[in-house]
């Protein structure tokens, strides 16, 4: 299929493009490099714009005459969308909103939206399912939640079907070592931990000790960005095949803790990595855990890496390799 995908210069949408790629897909990739890597996208057409131009995106489907479209561009640091709810509600809705306006005005019929956990809040059971309540916490999930009831809207007027794919914590490098994870500021554990690794930083900060969890410190549900891409390449198959509007959690299904990924990453790595006890952050819910049983049912998706040192290694030898990230060049 020829395929658009925004976003496409960051973390997860990289991955994306190339399994796009390794399954034949012709691929073209709009991002505005506000927090991707032109190096992320290798040869692939990129064209750098924002998804709130819409004379450049007219001009892009018109250009690139697109089947769907995988839409990854986003702001996503929580912190930050609670600093700056006016910042993520323009750039996260509004951007997404402009695309879709332009999408249907092309006759682009099909989308996969990456949603995220966020969109539960803070919910009571795990593991969490998709019927869970959508109780977002954070600006950053409201805006997720948002763009997830319009694609329904869409959909009812104008037939624009779409999968929404809510990921838990995305984690892991490209395991040829082409591809990783480059944010700018960094506020995901796996890289934290190995920057503290590696001597970038003095230490990593747990943040909260006291949560109800057996360690006392929050746990996650990691997910291996190859996982994810995979995912992607079957929502597009199903969407290319008459699949219903949807949403689908996409996680591993295991928790881990903060103290179980750094004890993870020390024998991994074999360094010792210091670490600082602070308080917790607000918001931050104790524990996070996926059911994936609608994705396996209904989209034929499983994990491969349920393994948490297996994750974490992917990081780790892209860390290694590229202390740097992209940021020096020394990249792909
Ligand atoms: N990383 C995770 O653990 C995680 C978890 C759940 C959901 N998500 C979602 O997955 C998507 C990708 O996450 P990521 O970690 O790869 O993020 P990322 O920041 O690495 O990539 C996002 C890309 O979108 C681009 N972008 C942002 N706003 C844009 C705009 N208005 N116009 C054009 N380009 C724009 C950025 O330059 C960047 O390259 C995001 O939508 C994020 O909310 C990520």
């Amino acid at each position: 299929m020829r395929v658009l995908v925004t976003g496409g210069a960051g973390y997860i949408g990289s991955h994306v493009v190339k399994a796009l790629r390794a399954a034949g897909h012709d691929v073209a990739v709009v991002d505005n490099l506000s927090r991707g890597h032109r190096l992320a996208v290798g040869d692939v057409p990129l064209i750098e714009a924002d998804l709130l131009d819409r004379p450049a995106l007219d001009w892009l489907f018109a250009t690139y005459p697109v089947e769907a479209v995988l839409h990854f561009a986003a702001l996503s640091l929580v912190g930050e969308s609670q600093e700056q709810p006016g910042r993520y509600a323009l750039n996260n809705v509004g951007g997404t909103v402009t695309l879709l306006e332009a999408m249907v005005a092309a006759g682009c019929p099909l989308l996969v939206f990456s949603s995220t956990a966020a969109v539960y809040g803070a919910p009571a059971r795990m593991p969490i399912t998709e019927d869970c309540p959508l109780e977002p916490t954070n600006t950053y999930g409201e805006t997720k939640l948002f763009v997830e009831r319009m694609l329904r809207r869409f959909d009812t007027a104008y037939g624009l079907r779409s999968i929404s794919l809510r990921y838990f914590n995305a984690a892991g490098a490209d395991p040829d070592g082409e591809l990783g994870e480059d944010h700018e500021p960094e506020t995901h554990l796996i890289p934290l931990v190995l920057g503290a690794a590696l001597g970038q930083r003095p230490a990593v900060e747990i943040l909260g000790t006291d949560y109800p969890t057996p360690d006392g410190t929050c746990i996650r549900d990691y997910v291996h960005v190859t996982d994810l891409a995979e995912a992607h390449l079957l929502a597009l198959t199903a969407l290319a095949s008459g699949a219903p509007t949807a949403a689908y959690n996409l996680g591993n299904g295991q928790g881990f803790s903060v103290r179980e990924v750094i004890a993870a990453a020390e024998r991994v790595t074999g360094r010792a990595i210091p670490v600082r006890e602070g308080p917790r952050r607000a918001g931050d819910p104790p524990s996070l855990v996926a059911s994936s049983d609608r994705a396996e049912a209904e989209l034929g998706w499983r994990p491969r890496y349920g393994d948490l040192e297996a994750i974490i290694g992917t990081a780790w030898e892209w860390h290694r390799r590229h202390p740097h990230g992209y940021g020096r060049g020394d990249a792909r």
